[in-house]
């Protein structure tokens, strides 16, 4: 089974390349930019990786991107990621970006920008890889300082296939960000946004009504209600489901427990990513394996949820049928 998983060509909706950024990596450019870290080794940062919750990681996560400065620390983060999960058989990656979290400690929207969409173009041609781009908005700061960041991007809009909505979850609903994604429909942008993690799942229906979404990121909490599950069955909206990341966050117990067997079984359009690898115990191989050995999973299982990942991908028709 692992040979056909590793085989498999695999499509990844949901991943934060800030949450790819290997320990190996950012202690590498923690020396190239002279910046301290609170651990001393690569194997103290992988042992503080334990979380309580999702502001738990999160906290961890903001701190890991300090090592990001330059338009060379964006190319090589997102670089060594692709190699990384095109040696695992990925085939296309729709890749959430945070840039208020690096405007907020002074690092341009160019350097962001240069940085990583160098990296996408250079991966989309040495690698049999394709890359969507999803600039993601932090739900816990001002929603007028997405709009602005927003507006700021007007230089990338074009190179832009989605805007995206993730941090903490609790008490930053959906419904706080109206007029940012009426904006980015203006703009013909696609939009997600995470939703049922950490929140309820009422946030998940303020996400299709309020924000018009065209994917909700985790959704698993879903399940607390009929009404959600029913409209996400007529909808047959995508689930960017993340089982390692619902294990190390806490949202579920175990991965035994885990409910992707019960949306499964509910009809749901369900897909799997990885979330944020480096924090999480692994990419989506690695999901894929640990989901084979929970749940017992044939083939054509894993067959069936890459398939509705390439039908929701971000990325060209041709791509999307050389990929089915
Ligand atoms: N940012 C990075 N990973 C996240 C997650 N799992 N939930 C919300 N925001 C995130
Ligand atoms: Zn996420």
């Amino acid at each position: 089974m692992q040979d056909f998983l590793r085989s498999l060509p695999k499509v990844e909706l949901h991943l934060h390349i800030e949450g790819s950024l290997e320990p190996e990596l950012m202690f590498e450019l923690a020396e190239r930019n002279g910046i301290e870290l609170p651990y001393l080794s690569v194997d103290e940062a992988k042992a503080a990786y334990q979380f309580k919750d999702l502001q738990g990681f999160l906290n961890l996560y903001y701190q890991g991107m300090s090592v990001l400065c330059l338009e060379q620390d964006f190319y090589d983060l997102a670089m060594d990621y692709f190699k990384r999960a095109s040696r695992e058989g990925v085939v296309h990656i729709d890749m959430h970006f945070d840039p208020q979290a690096h405007l907020q400690r002074g690092v341009s929207l160019d350097v962001v920008m240069s940085g990583l969409l160098r990296a996408k173009q250079e991966a989309e041609q040495s690698l049999d890889l394709s890359v969507g781009m999803i600039m993601a908005f932090l739900r816990d700061r001002p929603a007028e300082e997405a709009l602005q960041v927003l507006e700021q991007a007007a230089p990338y809009w074009d190179k832009l296939d989605a805007i995206g909505l993730d941090s903490a979850e609790r008490d930053h609903p959906p419904s706080k960000f109206v007029a940012l994604f009426e904006r980015a429909k203006e703009l013909g942008l696609a939009r997600v946004a995470h939703a049922g993690e950490e929140g309820p799942a009422s946030y998940i229906i303020e996400a299709l009504d309020l924000l018009d979404v065209c994917r909700i990121d985790h959704g698993i909490r879903c399940l607390e209600s009929d009404d959600v599950v029913e409209r996400l069955y007529q909808q047959q909206t995508v689930l960017t489901v993340c089982p390692l990341s619902n294990v190390s966050l806490k949202v579920v117990d175990e991965l035994a427990s885990h409910p992707l067997p019960a949306l499964l079984d509910k009809g749901l359009n369900v897909t799997i990513s990885s979330d944020d690898p480096a924090y999480f115990g692994g990419g989506l191989l690695d999901n894929h394996i640990a989901c084979a050995q929970a749940f017992g999973w044939d083939e054509e299982a894993f067959q069936a949820l890459n398939r509705n990942a390439m039908k929701e991908a971000f990325t060209s028709e041709p791509r999307r049928q050389e990929l089915l």
